[in-house]
């Protein structure tokens, strides 16, 4: 792997992000690189990030309106590029994100329909220029399966709580950006157990690391 390299995790809601993510750095942790890593999270990362994912996710208070929404994540996005990833990066590390620019394209562009993706990623260009992952790990599952596995009870975030249509929409998002970005998506079915696809995906970085 040459250094600086940039990883991310992507796929609908409850398609196993975070789980994936968590696994992943427990087996980090575990190596004698281990801080050569970088762990972030979409939206927030930051301060000002994390201040703006509360927004985008939890205030009940006036929730915004699609463009604003839409902003918002970008917001978060260019201050965790510009004060986290850009310097980790340059700085030789492994940077590995759950959600980036893809969760924008599936979300904001195909579910929300206020911009195509092609606009979204004009949007993406202006503020990051031709910054894209190295490697991008898709949990693809139907929403109608992943959202079975929320628990009963669980408090929703906004986004979760909008309907089936949305989260179809979502995922027909995800298949449009795999099926052109061949060589930086790397597919895996999250029907399986979280262990199989986590097995998968170390194989996946302990072969690039190799390189
Ligand atoms: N492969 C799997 N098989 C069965 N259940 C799973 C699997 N992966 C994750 N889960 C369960 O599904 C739920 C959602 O997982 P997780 O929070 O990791 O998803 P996520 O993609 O991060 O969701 P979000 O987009 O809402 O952040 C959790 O209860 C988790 O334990
Ligand atoms: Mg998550």
């Amino acid at each position: 792997m040459k250094k600086g390299f940039f990883i991310t995790f992507e796929g609908g809601d409850a398609c196993g992000k975070s789980t994936q993510v968590k696994l992943f750095k427990e087996y980090v942790a575990t190596r004698t690189d281990k801080d050569n890593f970088v762990f972030i999270r979409e939206p927030g990362g930051t301060i000002l990030g994390e201040k703006i994912r509360t927004l985008l996710l939890n205030f009940e208070d006036d929730s915004p309106v699609p463009k604003a929404e839409l902003f918002l994540y970008l917001a978060s996005r260019v201050q965790l590029f510009e004060k986290v990833i850009k310097p980790a990066l340059s700085a030789g590390k492994i940077v590995v994100a759950d959600r980036f620019y893809d969760s924008t394209i599936a979300y904001q562009g195909f579910a929300r329909e206020i911009f195509s993706a092609k606009e979204i990623l004009k949007l993406h260009k202006l503020l990051l220029g031709n910054f894209s992952p190295n490697l991008t790990f898709y949990l693809k599952i139907k929403p109608e399966i992943a959202f079975k596995r929320k628990k009963a009870g669980e408090k929703l975030d906004r986004m979760e709580k909008e309907d089936i249509s949305f989260h179809q929409k979502v995922y027909d998002g995800y298949e449009y950006i795999s099926k052109k970005e061949k060589k930086r998506f790397v597919v895996l079915d999250a029907t399986k157990s979280i262990e199989e696809i986590h097995n998968q995906i170390i194989l996946k970085v302990e072969k690039l690391l190799a390189e």
